[in-house]
């Protein structure tokens, strides 16, 4: 310190002004240095998607499927050929020939305008094992409705499908969706709703009442959009509001009763955000953990005008242990609405939010600019990193997707219930992209590129994936599969991360290698479907491999 200020004292006035002189070219070369100088950047891809996108999911072709709702009067882009909605219960506009869900196509950043008949607000969906999404509820007529997008390679040539002769069992408006080993999807809760069931239901499979949904309910509700986590045992972790249980869906069996997150809620509208942390073969798969962070004090949903601070806290449950605790961190800024994403380097990305109030219309304040990276395997108290703020408020109804080339998609964003753009937290209609400071220039010499990889990947079985990485791979090259989930209000539904068993990579000239890789173990690990296969260097990602994990 000492030392400093001396050398400080010896700067003559001529290194002063040449320093000077520096700082203003640095200046005109960039006029906000601090803020370059955060890890990742962050690119424009869509100036108009035409709806703000309250829920987002990535198909297995790299599309990006956005949808929003209807009932809210016209989008700002129009359906094609003449296609109108026409509903004479609708309450904004009962001719409506606008779309309310578009598919973009990142290479090009095209956006094409699909077609949905009944209100999807705040629905739920999983993709399936043939990769059909299959799209779940929603209000008004939407409330008991099965929809299923079958993606395909062109985009704009495959469009929704409402289906006429099933429906849910029971309205699911904000209910969790998780696909199950066995090709089924379990949909839990909603609105009122405190049960569950299975689309497509197996003979037998009824509506299952679910009593920890009521249990879990308060005065502004909180146990919405619950947090599900299929488990390598097979059970499912399920959260709500601040309480979190073992569940054997096979046995409809409470199997434990988890101590409660300290701190305040955490679910709907408390804007609270969950990932199952990834999975390693590392550890055999032996340890499994779930991470909780941000949300709202409780009563901020209640007193809007008292702009009630967010939560600061992430808890961390080891659930694999035999009496788990929850361990809290501290987060470097105050969030709700962040929402988590399961990032190829096996890190935390948590964007997007705000800083004060809830989930809700009009409700929240302060927008939380920064993402912040989590790292769960770093030293306990250093594994944050505040990162390269956005320019642009990406609160109520926004949504953050991984991407096949490890960049985040960052959409939506409308705080009202309307489409408004006036005033403060107008509708957002731009969608961004956000790249991990794994994606720097500097960085690219260690990237893998996989030239050679399956199509298909089964159970437990080997596959051999080939890579050209610029410099020589020192160590290993690990191999990962992530899901592609769905993404609504600050949730990832489905969303998981295996890393795969893998051999020390072969050089076989070139700067080419080959790794053997074995297929996740069961379906547990990793259910039936389609899976980003990244092949990561040192934390630096590929891009990724769409692969198909069957039995
Ligand atoms: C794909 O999966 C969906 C949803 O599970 C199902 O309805 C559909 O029949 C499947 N399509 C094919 C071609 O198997």
């Amino acid at each position: 310190m000492h030392q400093q200020q001396q050398q400080q004292q010896q700067c003559s006035p001529r290194t002063i002004s040449l320093s000077l002189l520096l700082l203003l070219l640095l200046l005109l070369v960039n006029p906000n240095p601090t803020k370059s100088q955060l890890p990742g950047t962050w690119q424009l891809l869509v100036p108009n998607a035409g709806i703000a996108s309250m829920h987002t999911a990535v198909t297995h072709y790299g599309t990006v499927l956005l949808l929003d709702r209807t009932d809210i009067g016209a989008s700002k882009i129009s359906l094609t050929d003449n296609r109108c909605r026409r509903d004479s219960a609708d309450k904004s506009l009962q001719t409506d020939c606008s779309a309310h869900s578009v598919i973009i196509d990142v290479a090009t950043a095209a956006v094409r305008p699909l077609t949905i008949l009944t209100d999807t607000w705040c629905s739920s969906a999983q993709f399936t094992a043939n990769g059909t999404l299959l799209h779940t509820g929603g209000d008004f007529d939407g409330n008991r409705k099965l929809r299923y997008f079958v993606p395909c390679p062109e985009p704009g040539a495959c469009d929704w499908v409402e289906s006429s002769d099933q429906s849910l069992k029971a309205g699911r408006w904000y209910a969790t969706n998780q696909l199950l080993p066995d090709g089924r999807t379990i949909v839990v809760g909603g609105r009122d709703s405190f049960t569950l069931e299975f689309v497509p239901p197996s003979p037998g499979d009824e509506l299952v009442t679910f009593p920890f949904l009521s249990s879990t309910r308060d005065m502004q509700m909180d146990n919405l959009y619950p947090y599900v986590h299929l488990l390598p045992d097979g059970n499912l972790f399920v959260f709500a509001n601040r309480d979190s249980i073992l569940y054997d869906y096979k046995r409809n069996a409470v199997l434990r009763k988890f101590p409660a997150i300290p701190g305040g809620p955490r679910n709907y509208p408390s804007g609270g955000s969950s990932v199952l942390l990834p999975l390693s073969a590392a550890d055999g798969f032996t340890a499994v953990e779930v991470l909780i962070c941000g949300g709202s004090q409780f009563g901020a949903f209640l007193n809007p005008e008292a702009k009630i601070p967010a939560l600061d806290t992430c808890g961390r449950l080891a659930v694999s242990d035999p009496s788990p605790r929850w361990k809290m961190e501290t987060m470097p800024f105050k969030r709700n609405m962040g929402d988590m994403v399961l990032l190829p380097s096996r890190d935390v990305l948590i964007i997007n939010g705000a800083q004060a109030g809830s989930q809700g219309f009009g409700l929240s304040d302060i927008p939380c600019l920064n993402p912040v990276l989590y790292k769960p395997a770093g030293p306990d108290g250093l594994r944050f990193m505040v990162l390269n703020p956005s320019s642009i408020p990406r609160m109520y109804h926004s949504t953050a997707n991984l991407l096949p080339d490890a960049r985040v998609l960052i959409a939506g964003s409308n705080t009202h219930y309307y489409y408004t753009f006036t005033g403060s937290f107008p509708t957002e209609l731009r969608v961004e992209t956000f790249s991990p400071e794994y994606l720097s220039e500097g960085l690219a010499s260690l990237r893998p590129t996989i030239i050679g990889s399956p199509v298909v990947l089964f159970y437990g079985l080997e596959f051999t994936v080939t890579v050209t990485v610029p410099l020589p791979v020192t160590g290993t090259l690990e191999v990962s599969l992530v899901s592609a989930p769905f993404t609504t209000h600050s949730y990832s539904q489905g969303q998981r991360l295996v890393h795969l068993t893998s051999t020390t990579p072969v050089s076989i000239g070139d700067r080419t290698y080959t790794i053997t890789g074995t297929g996740p173990p069961t379906g547990n690990l990793a259910p039936q479907a389609y899976y980003m296969l990244f092949v990561v260097n040192q934390g630096i990602p590929s891009t990724a491999v769409w692969v198909q994990v069957r039995e």
